[in-house]
């Protein structure tokens, strides 16, 4: 069953049946000031940082799911109604919600008043937009009372939601016109405030969120809505809302525009106050008064709708299947952006108070929007390698706001700084600015001890030498990748985290194949840069150093039919034919595969054959098989998870590319793309009630075929899914590949594909290639013509900016 449709000339899908299966959200904003809004219109907004800056307030796991947001309530007489049906859940005649690149339009229809509201974040704006636009279809003069809804979150997420003895007591406003303002904390040590604004005078407001509501009503049933009347409340304490009141009449045909402002300031110290005790709102007017007339919000829209076009016109593909195309052309470049803006922090699954920025995440996210907008990633490398340690090791997450490494999780995950050389030789070879080696990066973001960026690629490589293990292979530490096989903790208290927990690392033998087949990868980048560096001694030492890993996973990862997963603290197998459960993983195959580890002598092949029969399953490859179904202390929270979900069993999408990615290896596009199909949330639109959540976006993990329901899928938008699967397909299927001195094409698609054209803009440079495949072949070059010229090689040159480039590959 559909929920709607996509909309792919507008860049939009459109929503129109209100009640999907689980909210299905979009972002607003991409760069300081954001917000979260599903198809009804619930979520919330915060500056930067979801936990330490949130805006206005948000109650996951709700009931119902989904309550509070960026809400209109309108009474038209007897009738009141919201225009995305919830919070009222008043039956509408009509609804339709369009979410699009950075901005959605949420319209309801009821009795012949179209309610139609615009919500987006303006570039470089520290402020949301809502442009409500009311019209009277009907025959008759409607008198309408109108009122706009959103409650304040005192700042900090986590404490707003525990610290109720002060919270209470805390919450201030201030009122001045149509302009609602939000000042707790404002006169001791923060120097930021909130205001919600309206550019047409109020016939009142409220901003006391239970003379709003009524103690004992919902978000359905304001008491003041009801009654059509404002109670003109100002907030000491409790919790401060706010809401305008206005009346509006509309003749037949009439329609009515109203621009509100949700924003917010920061004022220095010395400039806080205009008098005592009220604030300075100059930023604020400043910002009002840019969006104070329709004109003026469309020219905002059209400008964030030109960024867009620009984004998206770097990487463009017609492959003849408009599946492939919308999300290779739209929805996976913008939930890469989307990753990159908040890695793990801020959905309607990641609550935005306990996660903040990956080490390993945020490096992989890069892959996926190097290409969009590389100044950021160049800007994000720094931030990242300023929390790495001197040794290599890395804060395993930092907060956005003050970039700093979080010390509740602090590090120890093996794999982390291995991700590093991923992100930096990604924006290389997308820019060919090798400057940003030269950066002097700070250690634990102490500046006294700053090094290059190159330095800290150095001992990020050497972390893993200097911590292998008894067979040679790499110590896993906490975790490697898969934050969930914890193979040092041996937890047998609920009341201790899996991660975190004392780590027994002394004495273990805890080894990971994984960051065996990483270092691998990764090493090989690492020393083809010291090359390009001219940096030759260091390139042979670390070629040295992964030629004897590749021997090591040879002897001591290989089962016989495919890669071992690990060793466990005792130097037991794991993901073996020997285990009773779990037999195989998915993760050694991915990374072992993709280093063409024993390709020679078909090791590759054989794996990526062992994961068809043993992980394949309708939905996608699941992480392990069989699934645990008991709790193993010396596995960790791995085994805690019920069958088929999660990390024991579930699809977890993130990881299904790295087969795809080892199938282009051995040159299998045959089943690289029925991967890639399986996954991808285009061809599951049709599912969408099982699937559930968002069918433009991919989501963390699927069900298992293990699980109660295989297909339902959990933890949609902030997965490294997205870089993975778009630099899975965009580079290694469609096989348009930045290289240091070019662009490489080398597609691997189905047998049955005739061919496809694509656009790349590479270094200032436009690439409109075409491939063809007139001998059904998946992979291997034939023939290539530039500019009407044969050209003996695959790696085509970088141009000078501005010119165009005929490309045409024949594949053979
Ligand atoms: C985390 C990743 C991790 C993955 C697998 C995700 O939730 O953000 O860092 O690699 O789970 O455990």
């Amino acid at each position: 069953m559909k929920y709607g449709y996509f909309d792919d000339k507008k860049r939009e899908y459109v929503i129109n049946n209100p009640r999907t299966p689980w909210p299905w959200i979009n972002y607003l904003g991409n760069e300081d000031f954001f917000s979260l809004i599903s198809n009804s219109a619930g979520g919330y907004t915060f500056y930067k940082d979801a936990k330490f800056r949130r805006i206005t307030r948000y109650r996951y796991n709700n009931v119902p799911m989904d309550s509070g947001g960026k809400y209109f309530y309108i009474n038209d007489g007897d009738c009141v109604w919201s225009p995305g049906w919830k919070p009222c859940k008043t039956e509408l005649d009509t609804y339709e919600c369009r979410h699009g690149m950075n901005y959605t339009n949420i319209k309801g229809e009821k009795n012949g008043i179209i309610a139609n509201v615009l919500y987006f974040v303006p570039l470089k704006t520290w402020a949301e937009v809502q442009r409500l636009t009311l019209t009277n279809n009907s025959k008759k003069t409607k008198k309408l009372k109108v009122f706009s809804f959103t409650e304040w979150c005192l700042w900090n997420a986590a404490s707003d939601m525990e610290n109720f003895q002060r919270n209470f007591s805390t919450g201030e406003v201030e009122i001045e016109g149509s302009v609602i303002y939000h000042k707790t904390e404002y006169k001791e040590r923060r120097d930021h405030y909130a205001y919600y604004s309206v550019n047409v005078p109020v016939q009142g407001y409220d901003t006391d969120r239970e003379s709003f509501f009524g103690l004992y009503n919902g978000f359905d049933e304001p008491q003041v809505v009801a009654e059509g009347k404002p109670g003109n409340t100002v907030a000491h304490g409790w919790s401060p809302i706010a809401s305008h009141y206005i009346e509006v009449e509309l003749k037949p045909g009439e329609s009515k525009d109203f621009i509100f402002i949700l924003g917010y300031v920061e004022n220095k110290q010395d400039e806080k106050w205009e008098s005592k005790n009220i604030i300075n709102k100059k930023k604020a007017k400043e910002t009002i008064a840019r969006f104070n007339s329709v004109s003026k919000v469309d020219a905002a829209l059209a400008d964030l709708r030109n960024y867009w076009d620009n984004l998206l016109s770097i990487y463009t593909v017609d492959s003849g299947d408009e599946k492939v195309d919308r999300m290779v052309n739209i929805w996976n470049q913008y939930q890469c952006m989307i990753t990159f803006c908040f890695s793990r922090s801020a959905s309607f699954f990641e609550s935005g108070i306990g996660r903040g920025m990956g080490f390993r995440d945020s490096n992989q996210d890069l892959t996926g929007f190097v290409h969009q907008i590389p100044e950021r990633a160049r800007e994000r490398i720094i931030d990242i390698a300023s929390t790495q340690f001197p040794d290599g090791g890395c804060y395993h997450q930092y907060q956005p706001l003050n970039k700093r490494g979080n010390n509740d999780i602090g590090g120890g995950f093996n794999d982390d700084p291995l991700w590093l050389i991923l992100g930096t030789v990604s924006y290389i070879k997308e820019t060919g600015d090798f400057g940003i080696l030269d950066e002097k990066v700070p250690f634990d973001n102490d500046i006294s001890v700053a090094r290059s960026l190159f330095d800290h690629l150095t001992v990020s490589f050497d972390h893993v030498v200097n911590n292998l293990g008894p067979h040679g292979l790499p110590l896993i530490g906490r975790a490697d990748w898969n934050d969930c096989l914890n193979l040092n903790c041996f937890s047998n208290d609920p009341n201790e985290s899996f991660q975190t927990t004392e780590n027994k690392t002394e004495g273990s033998k805890a080894e990971s194949v994984m960051i065996a087949g990483l270092f691998v990868v990764y090493g090989r980048d690492y020393i083809d840069l010291c090359k390009k560096l001219g940096k030759n001694k260091e390139a042979e030492r670390a070629q040295k150093l992964v030629d004897t890993m590749v021997d090591v996973i040879k002897k001591y990862g290989w089962d016989g039919e495919w890669f071992i997963r690990a060793y466990d603290y005792y130097g037991h197998k794991i993901g073996s034919n020997e285990n009773e459960e779990s037999k195989i993983f998915i993760e050694s195959q991915g990374w072992c595969t993709m280093a063409g580890i024993g390709k020679e002598e078909g090791l590759c092949t054989k794996a990526l054959n062992a994961v068809k029969e043993r992980l394949d399953s309708k939905y996608g490859i699941v992480l392990n098989n069989p699934a645990f179904t008991k709790y193993y202390i010396e596995y960790g929270e791995i085994s805690s998870y019920p069958a088929g979900y999660k990390e024991n069993a579930g699809v977890f999408c993130h990881n299904n590319p790295w087969i795809m990615i080892g199938e282009t290896v051995v040159g299998n596009g045959n089943r690289a793309w029925e991967y890639y199909k399986k996954i991808c949330p285009s061809y599951l639109e049709d599912i969408s009630e099982l699937h559930k959540t968002e069918p433009y976006v991919y989501a963390q993990m699927v069900a298992g075929k293990d699980a109660f329901k295989p297909g339902e899928a959990k933890n949609s938008w902030l997965t490294g899914t997205a870089s993975w699967n778009f630099y899975a397909v965009t580079q290694f299927m469609l096989g348009i590949r930045p290289e240091y001195d070019g662009l490489l094409i080398d597609p691997c698609i189905p047998t049955d594909w005739k061919g496809f054209k694509a656009v790349r803009k590479f270094r200032g440079a436009v690439y409109e290639i075409e491939v063809v495949n007139p001998y059904g072949k998946s992979k291997g070059i034939k023939e290539v013509v530039i500019d009407g010229q044969k050209y003996g090689s695959n790696l085509i040159p970088v141009y000078k900016s501005g010119t165009i480039h005929k490309v045409k590959i024949v594949i053979g």
